[in-house]
């Protein structure tokens, strides 16, 4: 499951679309979490996609990520603060990748 003391635990490590990304980074079979308030681990995410389908404010927008050894494309929290704190997302990814501070 994703760390979610991650903004603690890691560094930034640069941005890309606009999202924050938190290291360690190695592309393209490590690519760190990706967001801050909506927080996706790209090494974890295995492309279910519930989330994305789900959300109702559509906060995630699908990114290729040739070559990752889990899938070939992750969510990207792009639109992170229109999050509403539903939870939605964080209770159906079906491998705990994603972390919202709610607090
Ligand atoms: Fe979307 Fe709700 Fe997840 Fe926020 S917590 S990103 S509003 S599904
Ligand atoms: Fe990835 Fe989980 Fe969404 S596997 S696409 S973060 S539901």
């Amino acid at each position: 499951a994703i760390d979610s003391n991650f903004d603690q635990n890691r560094e930034r490590a640069g941005e890309e679309n606009g999202v924050a990304v938190w290291g360690p980074v190695d592309p393209p079979a490590k690519l760190g979490i990706h967001g801050t308030h909506v927080a996706v681990d790209y090494d974890i995410c295995l492309a279910d996609g519930a989330c994305l389908e789900n959300c109702p404010v559509d906060v995630f927008t699908w990114v290729d990520t040739p070559d990752h050894p889990v899938s070939e494309r992750k969510v990207e929290p792009t639109n992170e603060d229109q999050c509403i704190d539903c939870m939605l997302c964080v209770d159906i990814c079906p491998v705990d990748a994603i972390d919202v501070d709610a607090s």
